[in-house]
């Protein structure tokens, strides 16, 4: 089948390339002239696993890169939307990008000739694809959902790093339609995948993905609090939750305790349920606490530092772990954020050091010194952070000589180094 990808973000550039190794023919859509021009010469716009990989493979083949919409549309069967959904200042998700694109898409459904799919992959709160994105089409295209298109909502349950993993090999296809038809093809798409197809409404769809990832991200806060709760009682929070997670009911993870969620989806999705679940006048007391466990966890580090230390003013705190977790450089919400903000208001020096995210960070925090070894940024320091769960972390022991106190204090459980004064963030 023929498709055509609006959005050359992560979960574009991933869907993309995975529909064109299963053999569909693509396009790709972007505004962006610069990424359109690396995936035409198979190179991949951002980090991802195997994703150079991909459009190495199929660029120029079954996989091509556009900004023109008119060709790309006229040309394909089925239309994905995959731009952002920004948080705005509310906590509500920015539309604007989805309205730009819907409304491009439009423009073209009233020249084209033929049945055309318009499929919404950004994840949008219930009733968006239904109440927003298919008012703007009709009213762009002079045409009727239904009858002359078909409008579903597919959301993708990529985990960052993973995505093509993680596309290429589903625990679930979720396809909501307006009517059987749409459905249908979309369906088809996932011919390939072994993997069932769960056929939904639009708002059911849409309404999987939030609870999907507000279920994750609640276990992570439960974990936390239960974490906190075991740290007073000097019982170990990581033997309770294995055993807990032995319980097939339950399941072991996700339920590692320490400095709590951060990334572009957890923070942003619950925090845009709750917006939504306040709209229609309920009062939704369970995310919100949710929410409130994971800011509360980044502070608890920075307080058990202050009774390690006493007064931070002028002493060297090193911060390893910068990105929101290990195998990425993205710090969006990584929970070394609120950490280093509060070091710094405490009149801390900080010395950091991340395998992959020193320079996202410093657009954040341009006065911190930044170091390209864990040794590096250790040399001298008064306590040591530990911010993300990097495999690399594991290693360090003799590197933490360089202290001049070696008090770490570890928001991930990954040290394993002997002859330090260590304290885990909940256990
Ligand atoms: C997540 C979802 O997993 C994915 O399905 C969705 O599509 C997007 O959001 P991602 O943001 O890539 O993916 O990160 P994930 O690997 O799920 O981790 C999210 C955060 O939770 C990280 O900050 C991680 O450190 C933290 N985490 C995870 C914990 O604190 N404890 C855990 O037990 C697991």
């Amino acid at each position: 089948m023929k498709i055509s990808v609006i959005g050359s973000g992560y979960v574009g550039s991933v869907t993309a390339a995975c529909f064109a190794e299963v053999g569909h023919k693509v396009v790709c859509i972007d505004i962006d002239k610069k990424k359109m021009d690396l995936i035409n010469a198979g190179i991949s716009p951002i980090y991802e696993e195997g994703l150079g990989e991909l459009l190495q493979k199929h660029a120029g083949r079954n996989l091509i890169a556009t900004t023109d919409y008119e060709s790309a549309i006229k040309e394909t069967d089925i239309s994905f939307i995959c731009v952002g959904t920004p948080s705005a200042e509310d906590g509500s998700i920015d539309l604007s990008i989805v309205r730009a694109a819907t409304e491009s898409i439009g423009a073209v459904l009233a020249k084209k000739e033929g049945y055309h799919v318009v499929v919404v992959k950004s994840t949008v709160v219930p009733e968006t694809t239904e109440k927003f994105v298919l008012p703007i089409l009709e009213k762009t295209s002079g045409k009727a959902a239904g009858k002359d298109f078909g409008v579903a909502m597919n959301p993708e349950f990529l985990r960052e790093g993973k995505a093509v993993y993680d596309f290429m090999n589903p625990d679930k296809i979720v396809v909501g339609s307006i009517d059987q038809k749409s459905g249908d093809l979309v369906s088809e798409l996932y011919r390939a995948f072994k993997c069932e197809v769960t056929r939904t409404n639009l708002s059911t769809a849409e309404m999987i993905k939030y609870v999907n990832n507000s279920l994750l991200a609640t276990k992570i806060s439960f974990a936390n609090e239960i974490g906190n709760i075991c740290k007073k009682l000097n019982i170990d929070t990581y033997e309770v939750m294995e055993a807990v997670g032995k319980d097939s009911r339950i399941c072991p993870r996700f339920l590692n305790s320490g400095a709590g969620f951060g990334g572009s989806c957890f923070p942003k999705d619950v925090r845009a349920l709750i917006g939504k679940a306040k709209e229609i006048g309920y009062s939704p007391v369970l995310l919100e606490s949710v929410i409130g466990v994971n800011e509360k966890q980044p502070t608890l580090m920075t307080e058990i530092l202050q009774r390690k230390i006493g007064n931070l003013e002028g002493k060297k705190v090193a911060v390893l772990g910068l990105a929101f977790k290990n195998e990425t450089d993205d710090i969006r919400e990584s929970r070394a954020i609120p950490v280093i903000t509060e070091l710094l208001r405490l009149g801390a020096k900080v010395s950091a050091y991340d395998p992959m995210a020193a320079e996202n960070m410093k657009r954040i925090f341009p006065t911190i010194e930044y170091f390209g070894k864990a040794r590096e940024a250790l040399e001298g320091a008064d306590a040591c952070l530990v911010m993300t769960e990097w495999n690399e972390f594991k290693q360090l022991d003799s590197e933490f000589e360089a202290m001049k106190e070696k008090v770490v204090i570890d928001g991930r459980r990954i040290i394993k180094a002997k002859n330090i004064e260590y304290e885990g963030l909940c256990w």
